[in-house]
């Protein structure tokens, strides 16, 4: 289905995401006008080229309103933008959807054919509209949660908005939307906080031991403890369910290590429960919600020195090869580190050629 191309949108929570998306739509051409209560974010927004301060109400005539706030003001401030531009439809950016639908029901029930609400699974530990780029939604999924009362056209505008931000739209009901999102994002928040929290109390002795996936697994904690608050009380119970079997499974495999003994029954349960983790890993989709296996990992050793890693793009640009994903592990003290570079299958042939004339170290 082709989609009605945006014509001007107006954005209200010109923080982290609300930024993003409206320096995407600057970058897809689209006209925008940010609001904010903080007149400081306002300013910075505007100064990045997110788009332009309000004019009166009467001067707009937006087809689309962008609700970036957080999730406790997410209710009231949709329910204003349907009052304020009758003709627009509303969409949020909010992490909980069924909630900001009660919410926004309470406040403009006669109003709500014109909200769909969405999320874009894409974000950042870091918050406030200097954290904000426009590519952040690139090739990423944006959940798209209709009620049953939204237009058809609505959700076709608020699809519009998806495509120009080059992420690629999910279509669910809010409900399935925030039994998703318990497992996919807020389960792994608590988890990595619970992990972080423990190295409080860590000697400084053991934290230098630290390698790459301490970080990996902790590095979501580092999230705003505020926002986070409020996005786990919109979706608590979904959530505490999975906690529940997650904390079964951790106490399962606390039981199997105390009877542990090589040969007996309980190794077989402990490696089963690693290698459940391992298939869990491997269902999990790759960009553009392609299967990862299409993807082969080409690790190269960076040297730490201003520029490599622009020498490195350009050098794999050059060979025609495009970059799907990319990791960075690095070895605290070493004087180099390793990049993954995920690619096509079939181009990893041409790209280890193309590295080995540039003089790049293949690793393995
Ligand atoms: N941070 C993420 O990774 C992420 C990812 C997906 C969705 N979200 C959702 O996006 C929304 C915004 O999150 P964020 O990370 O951009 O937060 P943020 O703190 O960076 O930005 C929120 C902005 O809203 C403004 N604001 C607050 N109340 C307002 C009101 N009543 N009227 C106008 N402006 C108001 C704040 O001043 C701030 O600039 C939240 O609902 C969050 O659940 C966040």
């Amino acid at each position: 289905m082709t989609q009605p191309p945006l014509r001007q949108v107006v954005v209200i929570g010109a923080g982290l995401m609300g930024t993003s998306v409206a320096l995407a739509l600057g970058r897809a051409g689209v006209e925008v006008y940010l609001e904010d209560a903080d007149p400081a974010h306002l300013r910075v927004a505007v100064s990045l080229g997110a788009g332009g301060p309000m004019p009166p109400d009467a001067e707009l005539q937006p087809d689309l309103v962008i609700v970036g706030v957080p999730p406790s003001a997410l209710g009231p401030v949709i329910a204003a933008a349907l009052a304020r531009f009758p003709q627009a439809t509303v969409t949020d950016l909010g992490s909980v959807k069924a909630a900001a639908l009660a919410d926004a029901t309470r406040h403009a029930p006669a109003l709500l054919d014109r909200y769909v609400g969405s999320h874009p699974m894409a974000g950042s530990e870091q918050s406030g509209p200097l954290a904000a780029r426009a590519e952040l939604f690139d090739g990423r999924p944006w959940a798209v949660t209709p009620h049953p009362g939204s237009r058809p056209e609505a959700v076709e505008v608020v699809e519009s908005l998806v495509a120009a931000c080059g992420a690629f739209a999910v279509r669910m009901t809010p409900a399935d939307h925030d039994e998703a999102v318990a497992l996919v994002s807020h389960l792994p928040q608590v988890a990595s906080s619970v992990v972080a929290g423990m190295l409080t109390t860590a000697a400084e002795g053991h934290l230098v031991l630290a390698g790459q996936g301490l970080r990996d697994v902790t590095r979501i904690a580092a999230g705003d403890p505020d926002l986070w608050t409020q996005i786990l009380l919109a979706n608590a119970e979904p959530v505490a369910r999975l906690l529940h079997e997650a904390a079964d499974n951790l106490h399962q495999v606390a039981l199997t290590l105390e009877k542990l003994e090589p040969g007996s029954p309980s190794v077989e349960e402990l490696r089963a429960s690693i290698e459940r983790g391992g298939t869990g890993v491997r269902r999990l989709p790759g960009k553009h919600g392609a299967r990862p296996e299409e993807f082969a990992s080409v690790p190269v050793i960076l040297p730490d020195r201003p520029g490599e890693l622009a020498r490195l793009f350009a050098d794999v640009g050059a060979a025609g090869v495009n970059i799907e994903d990319v990791r960075i592990d690095h070895s605290p003290g070493a004087p180099a580190g390793l990049v993954q570079l995920a690619v096509h299958q079939d181009v990893v042939p041409a790209l280890l050629e193309a590295l080995a004339q540039h003089g790049w170290d293949v690793h393995g």
